[in-house]
């Protein structure tokens, strides 16, 4: 399926799949979840999910010549930190354009979590007065032409990796991935629970295990309170996805499951609700979440199971795709737990 495509290990090998019996049985004891732990994939400054797609588009850049990789996101972004290791990794230069996508007053925000290992790791960082936008955005543009104008090389990674030609690629692997360690298991899991944002993570999940018929199976949750953008990019990314892996029939707009009930109220910003279940899913399990995005795809799957979304005796596997350093940004909010 991703044999025509060169990649580059930056992963581990497969990330781990944890049975989550304690948050399971909090929650009713109908539904089995499981947890993939993308939150640690890879030795990479924390990991997370743009260590994988990143895999896929290091080949292009290395191929390319350039000495400077450049993307965007907002100031605690996950993303802009993961590709500052990468860069790092490979030797490269790095520079980040952080805008003020989330409007949160923690007087720490811009110096704690992410943003601070991206500086360790020697990344060049310009803080924008911009609100949040997952599209292409002039300051990266002007980045870009920067780059240049000083005489570098500079490689182009959009938001999230997402809109890159080959974004998608690294979750329609992990679709193959989960489908080698159900063969392992011995079963198949019913719902793929994520979190979606830029949108090529639950897009290349989507062209990945619609190669089995699962494509409806992969429930996004929305965490970027601006759900019409993000859903029309999982269509675009998971329909060229799908072209590249040879899926051989077309993908349409039902086919991108995207809940909205759960991004309020706003990017960036987590509700009581998203807070209660970060806790739970700490208190149960020992596993953190965000306040950013796992801890909405997190508030949302919990909702989900006790509204029975899930039939009874189904397995759900959370994509646990990282992000934790953000949470040191909200150290106010969590100052008592
Ligand atoms: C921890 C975490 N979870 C989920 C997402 C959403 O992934 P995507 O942007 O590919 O939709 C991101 C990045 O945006 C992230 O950093």
């Amino acid at each position: 399926m991703l044999q025509d495509f060169e990649r580059y290990p930056l992963t581990f090998g497969p990330s781990p799949i944890e049975k989550l019996p304690r948050l399971s049985q909090a929650l009713g004891g109908a539904v089995d979840i499981y947890a993939k732990r993308e939150d640690c994939n890879s030795g990479l400054a924390f990991g997370g999910n743009k260590i994988r797609k990143l895999e896929y588009i290091v080949p292009d850049a290395l191929a390319s010549g350039a000495d400077t990789l450049v993307t965007i996101g907002g100031v605690q972004s996950n993303h802009t930190r993961q590709v500052a290791a990468v860069a790092a990794k490979l030797g490269l230069k790095c520079r980040l354009v952080q805008e003020s996508w989330v409007p949160f007053p923690d007087a720490v925000y811009d110096r704690v979590g992410n943003i601070l290992m991206s500086r360790v790791m020697g990344a060049e960082i310009e803080l924008v007065d911009e609100g949040f936008d997952i599209g292409i955005r002039e300051s990266w543009e002007r980045a870009l032409e920067d780059v240049k104008a000083k005489g570098g090389k500079p490689y182009a990674i959009p938001a999230g990796a997402s809109v890159h030609e080959l974004g998608g690629l690294g979750f329609a692997g992990f679709a193959e991935e989960v489908r080698q360690q159900e063969a392992e298991m011995g079963f198949v899991f019913d719902y793929i629970v994520v979190c979606t944002v830029t949108g090529s993570t639950h897009a290349g999940m989507l062209a990945g295990f619609a190669m089995d018929g699962r494509e409806r199976r992969v429930i996004g949750i929305d965490a970027s309170g601006t759900p019409a953008q993000t859903k029309a990019q999982v269509l675009e990314i998971a329909r060229r996805t799908a072209g590249q892996i040879g899926l051989g029939r077309a993908l349409g707009a039902d086919d991108v499951v995207l809940i909205e009930d759960y991004a309020y109220p706003a990017y960036g910003v987590p509700s009581e609700e998203t807070n209660e279940a970060i806790r739970m899913a700490a208190r149960t399990e020992g596993m953190m979440t965000d306040p950013v995005y796992e801890g909405k795809s997190m508030q949302g799957m919990i909702d989900l199971v006790k509204k029975g979304y899930f039939p009874a005796g189904s397995r759900v596997l959370y994509a646990h795709l990282g992000g934790v350093p953000a949470i040191n940004g909200y150290s106010y909010l969590y100052r008592n737990g």
